[in-house]
């Protein structure tokens, strides 16, 4: 498919992968609605981006929250697409130093990874079946974020990991299902990626993670994970399939 002049929604796009791809679209001429539970984060960048980028504030998990957000894209233009790029990725031992896992951390990370990506997924996939067919009949593409993690999960990452595990899982399935809609639906795995979750840490934490990177030997570019967004909305054959976005990186258990 061709992006200029689409509507594509990002969720997360107020910071790191989200972000990027947003101004990726922008900049390859797409309208992009961008979705994020980070009000003045979101309202900046949407100012940053120009007119071309909306903003609103929204929580994935959220039944009511995800219908407004699919509400005002109506409006926007002709939704071709969603990238789910928000997420949480807490670190906790199933038994740490104080007991066990908490349970609602566990329900919380699901409830936002996984459930509020198939929440943006399904009120997409019924606006965008609605659409006129564009070239080779497609409707639209969603793409989802899971993790190497889904498949590597390290010490502490139960709950991310079964999170990530389940966004890889629906793939296929959606993939199946909503081809009769001429929709699309694809998954990227990144490896360690450079963003304001991983730039938090200390500068030789941050070189650590780097060197365990086959090759390249450092963390990804939010640019190379945007870049790999464009290359599946512009790629008609690609479909049913979770990319690894990782140089070659294979999580060891701490
Ligand atoms: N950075 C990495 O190394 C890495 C690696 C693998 C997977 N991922 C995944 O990529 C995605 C993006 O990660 P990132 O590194 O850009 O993180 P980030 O923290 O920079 O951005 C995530 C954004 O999601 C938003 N968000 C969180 N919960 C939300 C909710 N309920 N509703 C709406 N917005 C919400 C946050 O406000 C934030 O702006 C996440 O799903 C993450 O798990 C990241």
């Amino acid at each position: 498919m061709q992006i200029k002049d689409k509507l594509f929604v990002v969720t997360g796009a107020a910071s790191g992968l989200g972000a990027a791809t947003a101004e990726m679209l922008v900049h390859e001429g797409a309208k992009v609605l961008i979705v994020d539970l980070n009000q003045e984060a979101g309202e900046q960048f949407a100012n940053f981006l120009g007119p071309n980028a909306k903003f609103i504030q929204a929580d994935v998990s959220s039944e009511e929250s995800a219908k407004q957000v699919f509400k005002l894209a109506k409006n926007l233009g002709e939704l071709r697409g969603l990238v789910n790029c928000a997420g949480i990725a807490p670190a906790v031992k199933v038994l740490g130093k104080d007991g066990p896992h908490p349970l609602e951390i566990f329900s919380k990370t699901i409830q936002v990874n996984l459930i509020g990506t198939f929440n943006m997924c399904r009120l997409a996939a019924e606006i965008i079946s609605n659409q006129t067919a564009i070239e080779d009949n497609e409707r639209g593409v969603l793409v989802n974020t899971a993790s190497v993690a889904a498949y590597e999960g390290q010490i502490g990452q139960a709950a991310y990991a079964a999170s990530k595990g389940g966004v890889v899982g629906m793939v296929i399935p959606m993939a199946r299902e909503l081809a009769k809609h001429g929709i699309r639906v694809l998954g990227i795995a990144p490896g360690i990626m450079e963003t304001p979750m991983l730039m938090s840490f200390p500068q030789h934490v941050q070189d650590a993670l780097g060197q365990t990177v086959p090759f390249p030997q450092r963390m990804g570019k939010p640019r190379e994970y945007a870049e790999l967004v464009r290359f599946m909305l512009t790629n008609n054959y690609l479909n049913g399939e979770v990319v690894r976005l990782d140089g070659a990186i294979r999580l060891t258990a701490k």
